[in-house]
């Protein structure tokens, strides 16, 4: 019987991260297994930063946006960044990891992550560390389940600022472009414009032809409608052209960092449309705060799944949720297969029956 696991939080931060947290503790501590946190996610388990986490610990926590244990997407211990005799040099600290782990007798590391935390979670496995992954992220982008958590709560903060931009789009008679995070995948940019009432979405998944895009506005135009709301997901592109990357950041299992597309789409407007535009770039608001109803059920659920999976020696794994079930499926699956939105979503293909236009 497992009696000491340990528990980190890695990649951006998402609503819902205290309430895994939370259910991890008081499911382990009911069945009589001591857990230990690890700070700033794979640097704290480096660096030896650890510390107890009991019932005290997470009381309270349930509603708190972030992350009690903090977090990093940058710290990967197979490519760790460190000085060396003046050098920044990057260094294989992996076994350090493991050997950390073992020295204060954590058996099992529970990874709350997106893909870049559980694939390393999954490459620690692969050198004997025994994990178990809990799947995070506001880009819904991981394949092995229908929903991350978090991803509820950040959609619902894109739709309130939907609403909010319709008053004041409406007032002045222009046209509000919203861009949203989610990555390669544009799930959020969907599920919040279906929720805003955007009239167009642009999404990755479809290359969008601006002429088109300014058609939409016009058609509103002509209809009397003085006014239209555009979403765009940071990793929109146009027809042959490429996404919009802000700026490149070292060290991170993916060092791009997308930014700007909702400029871009208001400048290429210009001239076509007629009526004045602005951009709302909503970032990081999508990923902080509380999460909602949704997110803490589902949290809650996989933190006590993953303490499951703990009991019932399902190592290597990852719960999911399929349907309406919590299952478990081998990380190996999981891991570097991008969710992204099928061309044949019924959300997708709902919108379209409803009208809303997505640049093709
Ligand atoms: O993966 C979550 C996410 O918020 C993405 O939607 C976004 O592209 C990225 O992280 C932003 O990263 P950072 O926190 O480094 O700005």
């Amino acid at each position: 019987m497992v009696k000491k696991i340990a528990v980190l939080t890695g990649g951006g931060d998402c609503p819902g991260l205290n309430a895994v947290i939370r259910a991890i503790v008081r499911t382990a501590t009911h069945a009589g297994i001591e857990v230990i946190g690890v700070r700033d996610g794979f640097k704290g388990a480096i660096e030896r930063e650890f510390l107890p986490l009991g019932l005290e610990q997470v009381s309270g926590i349930l509603p708190r946006g972030g992350t009690i244990l903090g977090t990093s997407n940058r710290d990967n211990p197979f490519a760790y960044t460190v000085v060396r005799e003046g050098q920044t040099v990057q260094e294989d600290c992996s076994d350090q990891v493991i050997n950390n782990l073992k020295s204060i007798g954590a058996e099992v590391l529970i990874v709350i992550g997106g893909d870049g935390s559980l694939n390393i979670a999954l490459e620690l496995s692969y050198k004997g560390l025994k994990v178990v992954g809990v799947p995070k992220t506001i880009d819904n982008d991981l394949f092995a389940t229908d929903y991350t958590f978090g991803f509820q709560s950040a959609v619902e903060t894109a739709q309130e600022a939907l609403d909010k931009l319709h008053t004041t789009a409406e007032s002045h008679h222009r046209v509000m472009i919203l861009e949203v995070m989610g990555r390669y995948a544009g799930w959020i940019a969907l599920y919040s414009g279906m929720a805003g009432g955007a009239d167009v979405i642009l999404i990755p998944e479809i290359p969008y032809d601006i002429q088109k895009v300014a058609k939409a506005v016009n058609d509103r135009k002509a209809r009397g409608k003085k006014f239209s709301i555009i979403v765009v997901a940071e990793g929109a592109r146009p027809l042959g052209g490429e996404m919009v990357v802000e700026r490149t950041i070292a060290g991170r299992p993916d060092p791009i960092k997308l930014g700007g597309i909702g400029a871009k789409v208001a400048k290429d407007l210009e001239g076509l449309i007629g009526l004045e535009t602005r951009v709302t770039v909503l970032g990081h608001i999508q990923r902080g705060g509380s999460p909602n109803t949704y997110d803490r059920v589902l949290a809650t659920r996989y933190g006590v799944a993953a303490v499951d999976a703990v009991l019932a020696g399902e190592i290597g794994k990852m719960v999911a949720l399929k349907g309406s079930t919590i299952a478990t499926v081998p990380l190996a699956e999981a891991v570097n297969r991008l969710k992204q939105v099928p061309l044949d979503d019924q959300v997708l293909l709902a919108a379209r029956k409803m009208g809303l236009k997505f640049g093709d």
